[in-house]
């Protein structure tokens, strides 16, 4: 690897619209007038997790292919075409919904259950705390959270945590999941939110992405109260990361608050 890069080109690689690509561990390989990959993650357990997650998904063919690993760097095969856009919401909900439910289907080893409650309550506070979320709000969000806390039975697998249309790409008519930083164990249902909250939003669109999930995987969990809460958990998640990163979050408080109201679908 480490002579494999030596006379390489390499630059950052960002999404094709302006958006996302956070994490800087992305970068463009070009090599003998090839492209590849690579990604230098922050740590050797963030990349033998990543190495995992590939052997494990490897099977679907969604997943960029793992070409080669030393230490933290990963290098992977390079996916031509282009990023998916909102506008492909409904062509390709279907295949969205399956690698998501193909996903939800993957075990990995060694995995410690999450302490949810924990997790909720302490980026509310935190927000509260620095009147991002205001006190008239703070009750009845925790009233909420236990009121569906308690009808429904909390789940954790892998999920596509990331569901943005940049991380996947379109090409030859099939769907790659490019961005593995994107796929972590959570609540099952939190992509599903974040999907339906960001571009899979018309009833066809929704249908299409269903037919997909329940094609691998049952989506008969997500009962309008699961539904609710995998929404209330991830816009708070959402609201606190988005404040910590310096990013907008102003369309997630308006989405909170019509869940408040009983109005978000
Ligand atoms: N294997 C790949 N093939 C082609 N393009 C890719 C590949 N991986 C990433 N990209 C492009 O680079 C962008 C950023 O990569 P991504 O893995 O999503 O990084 P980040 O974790 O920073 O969001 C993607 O939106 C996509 O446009
Ligand atoms: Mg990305």
């Amino acid at each position: 690897m480490k002579k494999f890069l030596e006379n390489a080109e390499i630059t950052r690689l960002l999404p094709d619209e302006d958006e996302g690509g956070m994490s800087k561990e992305t970068h463009l390989v070009k090599k003998d007038g090839k492209k590849y990959v690579l990604r230098i993650c922050k740590d050797i357990e963030t990349a033998n997790l990543y190495e995992l997650i590939s052997k494990k998904l490897e099977k679907y063919g969604f997943l960029p292919k793992l070409l080669n690993r030393r230490g933290k760097r990963l290098l992977y095969e390079y996916i031509p075409g282009r990023d998916l856009r909102k506008s492909d919401a409904l062509k390709l909900a279907y295949k969205i919904g399956k690698i998501e439910g193909q996903i939800s289907e993957t075990k990995l080893p060694g995995q410690k259950p999450i302490e949810f409650d924990e997790r909720f309550y302490q980026e509310l506070e935190h927000l509260v705390k620095k009147k991002i979320i205001s006190k008239q709000r703070d009750v009845p969000i925790k009233e909420k959270y236990k009121a569906l806390r308690k009808k429904i039975n909390l789940k954790n697998c892998l999920e596509v945590v990331d569901p943005s249309p940049d991380n996947f790409r379109l090409y030859n008519g099939r769907v790659y999941l490019v961005d593995i930083h994107a796929i972590k164990q959570d609540l099952k249902g939190r992509g599903l939110a974040k999907t339906f909250l960001k571009w899979i939003k018309t009833k066809k669109q929704r249908e299409n992405f269903e037919s997909g999930y329940n094609s691998v995987s049952s989506m008969k969990f997500l009962t309008r109260d699961y539904l609710e809460f995998v929404y209330l958990y991830h816009l708070v998640k959402n609201i606190a990361l988005k404040y910590h990163g310096r990013r907008d979050f102003s369309k997630q408080i308006k989405q909170l608050n019509k869940l408040l109201k009983g109005e978000l679908k």
